[in-house]
């Protein structure tokens, strides 16, 4: 890991979002304690934390492995916390029932975790870390096992619990749909280091890196040269406009990435807008994604929402497209 500064206010919901190996739980493992970082320092509350065990932390943490004791059941294991934390015995068992109704596993508080499929054993995970009230959670990929639906039962019960008790939260996820719908901030990591941190829609409309706006959302990327406008010069001839904003230059070798559902049909060939025929269709429900070949150039793909009277354009017919303005098209150095 290398340039990590991160600050999390209190009772806010941050997500470590990034690639497989990238080091989301590697970072969640140093700010828990359960490594050792070889420079800088994890401060809680202003205080440095280095020394202290994950338990004197007061974090809970749910592995991404789930990590339960096989030898206790699983009403045991959520006690389990409770009893280390020296809670009254005639409040452990309530606790625990509560807590294991919370993600819907009641009627298997006796089973042991070997008699549990992997969604199950990560539902108990997720109670046990619970139970106890830390102080901050740490959750890494604690959803990842879990089917379509009770996965959004689960992240809205663990938001509206973080909520509830303004628990400090950072979650580990590689889904950009649940770090966009969950967090308050999001961190998106990349071969051990954060290349931006920002807001969800902060994160989707104004990507800093190149890396930040492929990885979360889908983006055409076309390649070019700067110039005066501020425009670019597209590889296969049209030139861009791009927001006002955007300064590189003269000539300067860039990437210009629009977002599908940023892209529009125009009825006719215009200023500015780029032949192009349809080359595929994908109708998703609400919107349609067609992958479009541009005359001369690359392909592209364009979302808009479906018409359900309209029906659907056809493979091979020629149309023009624009970005919806300028301001659509981020533009990145080319490397
Ligand atoms: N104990 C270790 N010793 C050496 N390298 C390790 C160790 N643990 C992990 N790594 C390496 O560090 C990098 C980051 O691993 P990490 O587990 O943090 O990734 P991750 O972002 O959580 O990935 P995933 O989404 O697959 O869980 C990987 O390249 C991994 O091989
Ligand atoms: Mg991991």
């Amino acid at each position: 890991m290398r340039d990590i500064n991160l600050d999390i206010a209190g009772g806010e919901l941050v997500a470590l979002l990034g690639p497989s190996g990238c080091g989301k739980s590697t970072l969640l493992r140093i700010i828990s304690g359960f490594i050792r970082q070889t420079e800088g320092r994890v401060l809680f509350d202003d205080s440095v934390v280095d020394a202290l065990s994950p338990a004197e932390r007061g974090v809970g943490i749910v592995f991404q492995n789930y990590a339960l004791f096989p030898h206790m059941s699983v009403g045991e294991n959520v006690a389990y916390g409770l009893q280390a934390h020296k809670w009254p015995r005639e409040r452990i068992g309530k606790r625990v029932a509560e807590m294991l109704d919370l993600v819907h596993m009641g009627e298997f508080a006796s089973r042991k975790p070997r008699e549990l499929s992997g969604g199950q054993q990560q539902r108990v995970a997720l109670a046990r870390c619970l139970a106890i009230d830390p102080k901050v959670l740490l959750l890494d990929e604690p959803f990842g096992a879990l089917d379509k639906n009770l996965r959004l039962d689960m992240q809205i019960e663990v938001k509206r619990l973080q909520r509830q008790s303004g628990i400090t939260t950072i979650l580990v996820t590689h889904d950009q749909e649940e770090a966009l719908s969950m967090a308050d901030r999001i961190a998106v990591m990349s071969r051990g280091h954060i290349e931006q941190v920002s807001t969800p829609t902060g994160i989707y409309d104004t990507p800093q890196t190149l890396f930040v706006n492929e990885f979360v959302g889908t983006t055409n990327v076309l390649r070019g040269e700067f110039i005066e406008g501020p425009a670019v010069r597209l590889e296969h001839g049209p030139i861009l406009p791009v927001g006002p904003d955007k300064a590189f230059q003269q000539g300067r070798a860039v990437v210009v990435s629009i977002r599908p559902e940023q892209l529009r049909f125009r009825p006719a060939p215009s200023d500015g807008a780029f032949a192009a025929v349809i080359t595929t269709v994908l109708p998703l429900g609400a919107q349609v994604v067609y992958d479009v070949a541009l005359t001369g150039g690359p392909s592209l793909k364009i979302a808009e929402p479906r018409d359900a009277e309209g029906g659907l354009r056809p493979v091979g017919a020629t149309v023009y497209l624009a970005p919806a303005s300028p301001a659509a098209c981020n533009v990145f150095p080319a490397s």
